[in-house]
């Protein structure tokens, strides 16, 4: 068989663990493996690369994608899947295993319906697809973000301000939440809950009372006060997927928090460090079994279909039910948060 492979949208640290399994699974059953550039834009212009076993032999510990990413939506484009089906007939291509997030993969499964063999591998670091418990990128991204909280908490401390850290996460707050448990933010705002700008205050105000010097606060980019009926954004750009480019809410809030309660605050926001640098563990672990599972699942010829973590076990799912709904944080969830928030 000949294996296609690409990887579309943000990238994630581990996306090289992926096509390092695939290659390494592919050669032991005598399948090519044809390495797609940037996305989905591979597929209009063509531009590919053979992959062979000395090509990912490095790449475990590499973050990024030695591929390439784009955010081009094939879907969006005339005759975008025509054009598609013609480059993977001009590579000889069986079988494109996209890897990626709802967009990326919602175009996978647009392409099976309109007759390609596709297979996909969840991506995002901000680990909100319902259909698989754990996507790789995420462990590493709050494991960044932790380490930044604790760098945030010294400053913090010192100059006895609020500081407030503005993290990932356009619609599910995942990565404030647990990085912000594991950083031992006072405060965790998330765009599942709209939050109280006074509430807040009052709990910064109760910690200055009871002798607390300084206070972190984690809040999600996506998080929205009750006074806003809309998301900050950097501009009013939206990409082909239709996203805006959320960002603005840490400063924001930064300057609602000095003005009402006098206390010197301070925002940061982490962005793209989040996603940049070496995967942890967790994910090249995550990442190699996704990618030998995927082409497993070209040999048993179950095309359509998406790679998906239940537990500690690997499954797969169709492409369509995968996408179909976000992962979100559920209220129990912030409700054990918010019995650590404002200590
Ligand atoms: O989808 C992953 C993600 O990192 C989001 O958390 C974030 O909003 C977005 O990508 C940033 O996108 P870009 O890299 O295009 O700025």
């Amino acid at each position: 068989m000949r294996l296609g492979v690409l990887t579309g949208g943000g990238d994630a640290p581990g996306l090289n663990a992926v096509i390092r399994g695939i290659v390494i699974k592919a050669n032991q059953l005598g399948y090519s493996v044809t390495g797609f550039l940037s996305g989905w834009r591979s597929m209009l212009d063509g531009k590919s690369i053979p992959l062979g076993l000395e090509d990912v032999e490095t790449i475990v510990r590499k973050g990024g994608t030695i591929l390439g990413t784009s955010r081009t939506n094939l879907a969006k484009i005339e005759n975008g899947m025509e054009k598609a089906k013609v480059t993977l007939k001009s590579k000889n291509i069986d079988c494109l295993i996209a890897i990626g997030g709802e967009d990326t993969l919602g175009v996978a499964a647009k392409l099976f319906k309109s007759g390609v063999n596709t297979i996909g591998v969840p991506k995002t670091i901000d680990n909100d697809l319902e259909s698989t418990d754990y996507t790789f990128g995420f462990d590493t991204a709050i494991n960044i973000a932790m380490e930044c909280l604790d760098r945030l908490h010294t400053t913090a401390e010192s100059h006895h301000r609020v500081m407030v850290v503005e993290l990932m996460g356009r619609h599910a707050g995942w990565i404030a939440l647990e990085a912000g448990i594991a950083g031992d933010a006072h405060i965790i705002l998330i765009p599942e809950q709209k939050f109280d700008v006074d509430e807040i205050c009052n709990m910064i105000q109760k910690r200055v009372d009871s002798g607390k010097t300084y206070t972190i606060i984690a809040v999600s980019e996506g998080a929205l006060p009750k006074s806003l009926d809309q998301n900050l954004t950097k501009d009013n750009e939206v990409d082909s997927f239709g996203h805006i480019k959320l960002g603005g809410i840490a400063e924001w809030l930064a300057k609602q928090i000095e003005q009402k309660t006098k206390q010197e605050t301070r925002h940061t926001v982490l962005g793209h460090i989040q996603r940049g640098g070496a995967p942890s563990a967790f994910d090249r672990v995550l990442g190699t079994r996704m990618g030998l599972k995927a082409v497993a699942l070209a040999e048993e010829k179950k095309f359509g279909q998406m790679v998906s973590l239940r537990g500690t076990e690997l499954f797969s799912v169709s492409l369509e039910e995968g996408v179909k709904k976000l992962k979100t944080v559920s209220e129990e969830r912030y409700a054990e948060a918010r019995i650590l928030m404002g200590k």
